[in-house]
Formats: structure tokens, C-alpha cells, sequence
């Protein structure tokens, strides 16, 4: 099965109106591959914004959502108000949101089950801090992370997974190509093992952890990078050369 190739650009708590319809606006007019799926997440002031001025094909995802439904959780987002709001995605359990909000491997299970339940598709982030890796963990913390989704979730097939290692992000020491295709390749297999042979074939694997237009190419030709999550570089024009680097 062909996976569609996925490259997600995560703006984080990034841009002013002035600057996020900038960044939108180049990327209507860029020349991008049709057959890469283009998912962009700005900060949730801006999602009806962005919403209203992407074309180009470009999807527009959540970084966050909350795990119950509408009512009293001040200052908190339901799956269905960003369905409401026509946006399709969102971003689940990204290591900021764990390291600096503590949100659990259960947490963000919950969430992952609300926003799919809400008609959302997820882009489920997972990954190792550097001790982890350096202590050799990294498998264990991936499927660790990913079992307590397994626990809440049957149904794979709208949910991409974002193996983000938390020693790449903002750091510009981006894994090999071989790190990445190890743990990629990790996920399938867990995958086959917990979930199915479909979702182990279906399921796009994407990358992120400072990826640039300067190596994606050569992490894009892994055969389990199905694509990218891409954090700073996602608001600058070079987010173009990275979305056709599948090419
Ligand atoms: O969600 C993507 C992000 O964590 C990667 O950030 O700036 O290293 O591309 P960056």
C-alpha cells in the first residue's frame, strides 16, 4: 500500500495575523507536490483564520484539544468546536505539552480517543529526551507511549504518528537517517504486533526534530519516513522545498 507522504508544519506559539497570512499566502502561491498531504498548525487565535485564507490543498490542524466535551474547562478547545471550526487535525501529545504541562501517557490517550470520537484525525507525537536515548531506552519509551494509545484507541487508521525526538527539537542536531529509520521501522512493527497488518501499512510515520530544506531529502528516501513534522522551519518560505522533497 502507498502511503501518502505527510508533512505537517507545526507553528507552535509562533506569528502575529500580519505574519501567519504571510506565511500562508507564500505557501498558496508556492508550486507544491500534489501528492503530499499538507497539514499547517498555527496557534489556536489564529485556526478560523487560517482556515479562511489556505488553498493550495492545505489542511489546517490544532495543537491541542481537549479530552472531555463542551462545558465548564475554562479555556479549553472540544474536538467538537474545532470540528465546528472545519479543522480536521489535530496535534496530540507533542513533548512540550509533556515536558511543560505535564500532560501523561494516559492523558494524551484520552485525548487521542476524544478528538477521534469528535471526527478529528491526530497527529499523535511520541519520543525520547535525550537521557533516554543515551541510556538506550528509546525503544521502550516509544512503545510505551504508544500502548497507552492502544489502550484507549482500536481504530488506527486516522491517526499519524510523529516520533519526534525530544534531543532534535529546536536543537538543529537532527538524527540520521539511520536513528530515524531504526525507530520508524520500530513503529511499523509495533504496529503489526498491537494493532494490525493494515495499520502497520497504512499508518504514516512522520519525522520531526529539526528538519530542514537542507536534509530532508535524504531523510524522506527511508522507506518508513512517510513524511515530516516540521517546527521552525515550517515559518519560513524554505517550508515549500521541504513539503516537495518527497519528489
Ligand atoms: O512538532 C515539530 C517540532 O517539535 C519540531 O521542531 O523546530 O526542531 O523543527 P523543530
Amino acid at each position: 500500500m502507498a502511503r501518502k507522504f505527510f508533512v505537517g508544519g507545526n507553528f507552535k506559539s509562533n506569528g502575529t495575523i500580519t505574519q501567519i497570512k504571510s506565511i500562508i499566502e507564500g505557501l498558496n502561491q508556492a508550486s507544491l507536490n500534489p501528492d503530499v498531504e499538507v497539514v499547517i498548525s498555527p496557534p489556536a487565535i489564529y485556526l478560523l483564520l487560517a482556515k479562511e485564507i489556505a488553498s493550495n490543498g492545505i489542511q489546517v490542524a490544532a495543537q491541542n484539544v481537549y479530552d472531555k466535551g463542551n462545558g465548564a474547562y475554562t479555556g479549553e478547545i472540544s474536538a467538537e468546536q474545532l470540528k465546528d471550526a472545519g479543522v480536521n487535525w489535530v496535534i496530540i501529545g507533542h513533548s512540550e505539552r509533556r515536558a511543560l504541562l505535564g500532560e501523561s501517557d494516559k492523558f494524551v490517550a484520552s485525548k487521542t480517543k476524544a478528538a477521534l470520537a469528535g471526527g478529528l484525525s491526530v497527529i499523535l507525537c511520541i519520543g525520547e529526551s535525550l537521557q533516554e536515548r543515551e541510556t538506550g531506552t528509546t525503544l521502550n519509551v516509544v512503545t510505551r507511549q504508544l500502548e497507552a494509545v492502544a489502550d484507549e484507541v482500536s481504530d488506527w487508521s486516522n491517526i499519524v504518528i510523529a516520533y519526534e525526538p525530544v534531543w532534535a527539537i529546536g536543537t538543529g542536531k537532527v538524527a540520521t537517517t539511520e536513528q530515524a529509520q531504526e525507530v520508524h521501522a520500530a513503529i511499523r512493527k509495533w504496529l503489526k504486533q498491537t494493532v494490525s497488518d493494515k495499520a502497520a501499512e497504512g499508518t504514516r510515520i512522520l519525522y520531526g526534530g529539526s528538519v530542514t530544506d537542507k536534509n530532508s531529502k535524504e531523510l524522506a528516501t527511508q522507506p518508513d519516513v512517510d513524511g515530516f513534522l516540521v517546527g521552525g522551519a515550517s515559518l519560513k518560505p524554505a517550508f515549500a522545498d521541504i513539503i516537495n522533497s518527497a519528489a
